[in-house]
C-alpha cells in the first residue's frame, strides 16, 4: 500500500513509522488512521521486523484527531470513528513486538491516545501531552478514558481529561505517562538503543510477555496468574527457550531464531 502520510524505514531490523502530516500537525484524519492500521498489520508478521518505532514529523506528535473531520460527524458517524480508532489502537497495543513511541512534540487527543497504546513512552523535553477533547464538546474516544486511568491511575486521568490542560514532559514522567525523557537532539537515539535492547532478547518471549500483560492486566489475579503459568509454558516448547538457557549455561550470547 503506497502511504500518503506515513513514512516507514526498517534499520537493523527496527522499523521507524513517522506520520507525516506536518501542515496539519500530524492529526489523524480517516487516511492517516487507515494507514497506519495498515502498516501496523503488516509489521505485525514482517519477519524482518523486530521492534517499531512511532513518531511524527516536524513540530508535532500527533496533534488530535483531525478536528474538521469530526465536526462533519452525527452521532452514529461518531461511534463508528471511536470504535475503529479503538480497533487500530488495539492491533497496535497487541503487535507481538515491542512499540515505542518516540514523542517529538504535541501528543493531544488522538496523538496522546496513540502514545497511550504503545508499549514503551519516550518524549522529547519539548513534548506536550494532553486529552483537550472536553473542550471541543467531545470526550477522548480512541481508548483514552480507558488506558490513561489503568496507566495513572482514575485521580489523575480524571484530572487531565476533565480540565483538558496540556501538560509538559517532565510532569507525563513525573505521573507515569511517559518512561524516559530525552533531549529533542537524542530523542530518535534513545528510542533506537530501547527498541534494540528488547531486540536482542527472545522474540517469542517478548510476544509472551506482551500477551500475559495485556491479556492478564484487568482480569482478577487468579486468572491472570493462571494466564501467566499457560503463557509462561508455551515458552517451553521454543527453540528460543532452549537457546536462551543454553547459552546463559555455555557462557556465550544467544543467537534466537524467534522459533
Ligand atoms: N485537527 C485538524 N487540524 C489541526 C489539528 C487537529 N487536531 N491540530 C492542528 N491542526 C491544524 C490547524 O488547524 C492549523 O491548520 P491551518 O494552518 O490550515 O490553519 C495547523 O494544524 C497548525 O496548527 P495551529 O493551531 O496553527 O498551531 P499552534 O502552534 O498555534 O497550536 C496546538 C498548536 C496543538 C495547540 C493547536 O493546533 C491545537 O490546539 N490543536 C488541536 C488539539 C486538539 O484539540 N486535539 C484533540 C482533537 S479531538
Amino acid at each position: 500500500m503506497p502511504y500518503e502520510f506515513l513514512t516507514v524505514e526498517v534499520v537493523d531490523r527496527i522499523a521507524t513509522v513517522t506520520i507525516t502530516r506536518p501542515d496539519k500537525l500530524n492529526a489523524l484524519n480517516a487516511r492517516v488512521l487507515a494507514e497506519l492500521d495498515g502498516v501496523f498489520t503488516a509489521l505485525a508478521t514482517d519477519r524482518l521486523v523486530g521492534a517499531v518505532i512511532v513518531t511524527g514529523a516536524g513540530r508535532s506528535f500527533v496533534a488530535g484527531a483531525d478536528i474538521a473531520e469530526i465536526a462533519a460527524n452525527d452521532a452514529a458517524g461518531l461511534e463508528r470513528l471511536s470504535a475503529q480508532g479503538q480497533a487500530i489502537f488495539n492491533r497496535i497495543e497487541r503487535l507481538p513486538k515491542p512499540v515505542i513511541a518516540a514523542v517529538n512534540g504535541f501528543a493531544l487527543g488522538g496523538g496522546c491516545e496513540l502514545a497511550l497504546a504503545c508499549h514503551i513512552r519516550v518524549a522529547s523535553e519539548h513534548a506536550k501531552f494532553g486529552l483537550p477533547e472536553v473542550k471541543l464538546g467531545l470526550i477522548p474516544g480512541y481508548g483514552g478514558t480507558q488506558r490513561l486511568p489503568r496507566l495513572v491511575g482514575k485521580g489523575r486521568a480524571l484530572q487531565l481529561i476533565l480540565t483538558g490542560e496540556q501538560i509538559d514532559a517532565a510532569e507525563a514522567y513525573r505521573i507515569g505517562l511517559v518512561d524516559v525523557v530525552a533531549t529533542t537532539a537524542t530523542l530518535h537515539d534513545v528510542a533506537r538503543s530501547i527498541a534494540l535492547q528488547v531486540s536482542k532478547n527472545g522474540p517469542v518471549a517478548v510476544a509472551r510477555a506482551i500477551e500475559a500483560v495485556n491479556d492478564g492486566f484487568d482480569r482478577p489475579a487468579d486468572d491472570a496468574m493462571a494466564l501467566e503459568a499457560r503463557l509462561f509454558g508455551t515458552l517451553g516448547a521454543t527453540k528460543d527457550m532452549a537457546e536462551g538457557t543454553a547459552a546463559f549455561l555455555a557462557k556465550r550470547p544467544a543467537q534466537f531464531s524467534g522459533e
